[in-house]
């Protein structure tokens, strides 16, 4: 059987994984519930897939890299080669995906953001969406999914409620 790669991301409710200016100041502020699912999730994964600009986000605003004793891909065509905690990756992101699915392991976890998620959803490579909705009509900024998408049916198998979040989880039908 194949790993299975998972979306887990905080959106708001119109849709939108950041600022145009990438603040995510406002979902960090929301009153949510323990760590929101993120430590149960983070248990069944053992590789990370990101886009540069996540990567950049996160090497600017974290104290350490968070995910140091997993295996981090970052997507790039601007980097190469590896340090302490991630290999930089310039190769077809679907190729290169579908071969990490038929390696043995845990769960793939697709970090985001936006544009490196477009090549999974356009090949329907995700098979479980965590989708953790913020209280936020944010009007604008870089919107989850893009358009011309293939559709993709989903069947809901939990919701959970954690302070001010609400958790949809859904698997590819
Ligand atoms: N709300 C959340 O939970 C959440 C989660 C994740 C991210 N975010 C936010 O989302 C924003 C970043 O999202 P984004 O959509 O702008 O960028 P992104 O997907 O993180 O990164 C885009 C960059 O990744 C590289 N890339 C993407 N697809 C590639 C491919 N197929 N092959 C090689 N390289 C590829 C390119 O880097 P090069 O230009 O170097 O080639 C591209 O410029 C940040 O603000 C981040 O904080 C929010």
């Amino acid at each position: 059987m194949s790993r299975e790669v998972i979306l887990y991301i905080g959106v708001s409710l119109d849709g939108f994984i950041a600022k145009e200016d990438d603040d995510l100041q406002w979902l960090y502020e929301v009153e949510g519930e323990g760590d929101n699912g993120y430590s149960e999730m983070y248990a069944t994964i053992d590789t990370t897939i990101m886009g540069k600009r996540t990567y950049d986000y996160v090497i600017e605003h974290a104290e350490s890299f968070p995910y140091p004793e997993k295996k981090n891909y970052v997507f790039t065509t601007s980097d190469q080669g590896s340090n302490e905690y991630v290999d930089f990756v310039n190769e077809d992101v679907v190729a290169f995906t579908k071969k990490l699915k038929d390696q043995k392991g845990a769960k793939i976890w697709m970090v985001g953001g936006a544009s490196i998620l477009d090549d999974f959803i356009k090949e329907n490579l995700i098979d479980e969406y965590i989708i953790t909705v913020t209280p936020h009509i944010l009007g604008s900024g870089i919107p989850l999914f893009r358009e011309k998408n293939p559709q993709i049916n989903l069947t809901l198998i939990d919701t959970k409620r954690f302070g001010q979040f609400v958790q949809l989880h859904y698997i590819v039908k």
